[in-house]
């Protein structure tokens, strides 16, 4: 038995969903536990690409139980929707399980995120507008509605009422919105709830079995360890804990059975939304970085602000998440950098230098970071096409030392290597 989490080290898009695919072939049930449709896990399976929000990224496997855990905020719209999309493309969704403990993401939500960001003005957060922040925040207020109300009809109507005559005093009386039509709001959520009611179940108790049992289990990250909302760049974060303390409370499995915890991150650092970026590229390095590595969201579509890899951060990650391995993707894509500008020159950050003193751990307050200078070491870029390697061993030496001394710089092994999109372009070392 084994249960092991794949989250993210960095700011996100880190390419967890093609991880999650490929150990999903070794796991009888994948778990994604928090965040909601604000992910956007981007699978390439034999040259057919796949972008999942809610769904945990080990449908693509038949037979295997896809678990909604009780951490994730479920847009049922959206839901319905992804389970149409997967069906439509012959993926079976039938071994999908949603927790009973799993909050709503509501359409008052999503006007919320929209009305927050715009009262934010020049300060917004860059949310993805998708309501993500204002579920969480009612969760933790009290008032949020669960899946198990939307499986009792009379409950949800009464609940949904409720909240929505008092959302709609929010909205009207401090935004001047247009008040909502609580009886069409409901009873559309009940024609999702109807469709998604199979599906809803405690979760919990089943994961208890399931470990009992020994069975395989991947506990399925989304966003990041900088998103964190305890962990990350506050306030430019999100609302859940995406960190591998979030990975038991957001599905119910307590620490002691976790075996291994494995970090993604890209060669680069990658972000999208606002919020501070102390190895940004924001010239041409970085819109090289973007151009090559196809840096734009998988759920907003929005161009993605790119730079250089910082160790900073993922020593941060390593030491916040006890990472037990590393899974370095694009290493295909920094190796065309290197080779195509700067004068094949590739950078990775090791510390930051602030008033003149050398800073090794990332710093809590943005006032501070700002202040942070980040420290570069360089590296050769390499010239072959790596995307068809297998084996470690073939790798370019120039290529091999870049990896050692992330390795090192981390103290934490590097397990899996992405060289190209597909989840055929990977290799698996053997450490
Ligand atoms: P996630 O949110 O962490 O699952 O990551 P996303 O799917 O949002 O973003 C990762 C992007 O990088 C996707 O477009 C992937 O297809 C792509 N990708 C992942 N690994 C590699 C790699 O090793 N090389 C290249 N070139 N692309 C990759
Ligand atoms: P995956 O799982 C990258 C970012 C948003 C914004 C901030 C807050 O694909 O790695 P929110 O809508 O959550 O309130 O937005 O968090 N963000 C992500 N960035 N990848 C994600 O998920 C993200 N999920 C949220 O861009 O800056
Ligand atoms: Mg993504």
């Amino acid at each position: 038995m084994s249960v092991k989490v794949v989250l993210g080290t960095q700011w996100g898009d880190e390419g967890k969903g093609k991880y999650i695919d490929i150990l999903a072939r070794e796991s009888d049930i994948v778990v994604r536990y928090s965040g909601g449709n604000n992910a956007g896990h981007t699978i390439v399976k034999e040259g057919v690409r796949y972008a999942l929000h809610l769904v945990p990224s080990g449908i693509l496997h038949s037979g295997r139980k896809c678990i909604i855990g009780n951490g994730v905020v479920i847009d049922p719209e959206v839901l319905t929707g992804e389970l149409d999309e997967l069906n439509s493309r012959g993926i079976d969704t039938d071994g999908l399980l949603i927790s009973d403990r799993a909050h709503l993401v509501m359409p008052y939500h999503r006007i919320m995120d929209e009305l927050l960001e715009a009262g934010r003005g020049e300060s917004s957060l860059g949310t993805t507008k998708r309501g993500i922040g204002p579920a969480y925040a009612d969760k933790a207020e009290r008032c949020g509605i669960r899946m198990c109300d939307l499986a009792d009809p009379a409950l949800f109507r009464q609940k949904a009422e409720e909240m929505i005559r008092r959302k709609n005093e929010i909205l009207k009386k401090v935004y001047g919105h247009p008040e909502l039509d609580s009886a069409s709001i409901t009873e559309s959520c009940l024609r999702y709830g109807r469709r998604l009611e199979k599906y809803i179940t405690d979760t919990n108790d089943y994961l208890f079995h399931a470990v009992a049992e020994g069975r395989n289990i991947l506990l399925e990250g989304a966003q990041a360890t900088f998103l964190d909302l305890d962990f990350g760049t506050y306030p430019y974060v999100t609302s859940s804990n995406p960190t591998a303390g979030g990975a038991c409370t957001g599905s119910g499995i307590a620490p002691r059975y976790i075996d291994e915890v494995i970090g993604v991150m890209k060669a680069y650092t990658s972000r999208v939304g606002t919020g501070p970026f102390p190895t940004e590229q924001d010239n041409e390095t970085g819109n090289l970085i973007r151009e090559l590595g196809w840096e734009y969201g998988t759920t907003t579509g929005r161009p993605r602000r790119c730079g250089w890899l910082d160790m900073v951060m993922i020593r941060y990650a390593a030491r916040t998440n006890g990472l037990t391995s590393l899974a370095i993707n694009h290493l295909d894509t920094i190796g065309k950098v290197g080779k195509a500008a700067n004068g094949g020159v590739i950078r990775i950050c090791t510390a930051y230098i602030k008033n003149g003193y050398k800073v090794n751990n990332f710093p809590a307050s943005l006032k501070e970071l700002a202040e942070c200078v980040p420290v570069y070491e360089e590296f050769k870029g390499w010239d072959e096409d790596i995307s068809e390697i297998k084996e470690y061993a073939q790798l370019p030496p120039s290529a091999v030392h870049f990896l050692e001394r992330i390795e090192a710089e981390a103290g934490v092994p590097v397990k899996y290597i992405g060289v190209g999109k597909d989840r055929e372009n990977t290799i698996i070392r053997l450490i």
